[in-house]
């Protein structure tokens, strides 16, 4: 990326919740079945957050992970960045809780509210802080409780979402590593296909919203697929151009897991083979801008990822937004 500093991931970590809600599980409160689940989605289980547990508190158990990976104080953050779509609160925001909880006195905090795709909007805005020269290291974090705006009556949407928290360390990394290319998007008049009606300034809650259920995620599913399909190939193909990376140089494929036939048919596009796609949605279902910090902390856990290897996150939602990004990986810092 143009910038003074080369500017990378230094670190990720990663928490789900233990509670597990698998498709039999659902079998038993909706209209569903494993069968239909497993062929038309991929999911096979999710994570859900005990009743006690609010954003911030993934949130914090999956920073702890990444800062101690990194070798970085919470005292050593510039910035901390919390991408989700269910804060604690409206406001102040979940950035703030969690900067208080770590102890990060002199970090500036915010949170990005583009859904699925906050983590990739929440890591190009943290780039570009670093690239600059304004900050060190910023902490950026993808965490949603999914299950808690979700309606357990509505078939079309409670078998896809789960509950987890991803973060990464993002910092200075050795010239010729790092982000190559960014392509960030949006389509705001596809707001209405994928929301939450009420609880905003649009519809406070009242009795009857509450009545009407208007506080539950309520998604156009076929509309969303198609639009997925779409900006997965093109937001992948301008991070490959803008980078001058031909598509057989990718080592690794970091999905928004949503659904298995919108990354297969991304894997198929792109000519890539199974080990260089990391597919969790089994285990996890959607969760939101938790998914692709999770699934990357995952791959390098599993020693998938080496120095050097050519990595793309790309990953789509509400608002509608898409985004990706293609680094050179190293997490040596510089
Ligand atoms: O992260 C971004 C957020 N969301 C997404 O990425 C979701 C994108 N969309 C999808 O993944 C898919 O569209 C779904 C998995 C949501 C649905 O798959 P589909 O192949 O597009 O199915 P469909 O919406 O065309 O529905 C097919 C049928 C419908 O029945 P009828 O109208 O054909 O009789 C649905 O009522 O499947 C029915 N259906 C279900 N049946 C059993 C919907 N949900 C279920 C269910 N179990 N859970």
């Amino acid at each position: 990326m143009t910038g003074t500093h080369a500017v990378g991931i230094l670190a990720t970590g990663s928490y789900t919740p233990e509670r597990v809600l698998t498709n039999a599980d659902l079998e038993k409160m909706v209209e569903t079945t494993d069968e239909w689940i497993v062929s038309r989605t991929g999911i096979r289980e999710r994570r859900i957050s005990a009743p006690e547990q609010a954003s911030s508190d993934l949130a914090y158990e999956a920073a702890k992970k990444a800062l101690a990976k990194a070798k970085i104080a919470p005292e050593d953050l510039d910035m901390i960045i919390v991408a989700t779509v269910t804060p604690d609160y409206s406001f102040p925001s979940t950035a703030c809780l969690l900067q208080s909880r770590l102890g990060a006195a002199k970090a500036a905090a915010l949170d990005v509210s583009a859904a699925c795709t906050g983590f990739l909007y929440g890591i190009t805005t943290a780039a570009q802080f670093i690239a600059n020269g304004m900050y060190r290291y910023v902490l950026v974090v993808g965490v949603e409780t999914l299950s808690k705006i979700i309606n357990y009556e509505d078939r079309n949407t409670c078998v896809l979402f789960g509950d987890g928290a991803g973060a990464a360390v993002i910092g200075r990394v050795k010239e010729g590593y790092g982000f190559k290319a960014f392509d960030l998007g949006a389509d705001g008049s596809g707001g209405e296909l994928l929301l939450q009606p009420a609880g905003g300034s649009r519809k406070p809650a009242t009795q009857e919203t509450i009545d009407q259920k208007l506080h539950f995620v309520q998604m156009s599913g076929s509309e969303v697929f198609k639009f997925a399909v779409r900006v997965m190939n093109s937001a992948t193909e301008k991070v490959l151009d803008k980078a001058g990376l031909p598509k057989e140089e990718i080592d690794l494929l970091v999905p928004h897991q949503a659904n298995y036939r919108i990354i297969d048919a991304a894997v198929k596009r792109f000519g890539l083979s199974d080990d260089k796609v990391v597919i969790n949605l089994d285990r996890y279902g959607n969760m939101s801008s938790a998914s692709i910090p999770v699934a990357l902390d995952e791959a390098f856990e599993e020693g998938r990822i080496k120095e050097g290897d050519n990595i793309i996150l790309v990953g789509f939602g509400g608002g509608l937004t898409w985004g990706a990004t293609l680094l050179k990986w190293s997490t040596e810092q510089a």
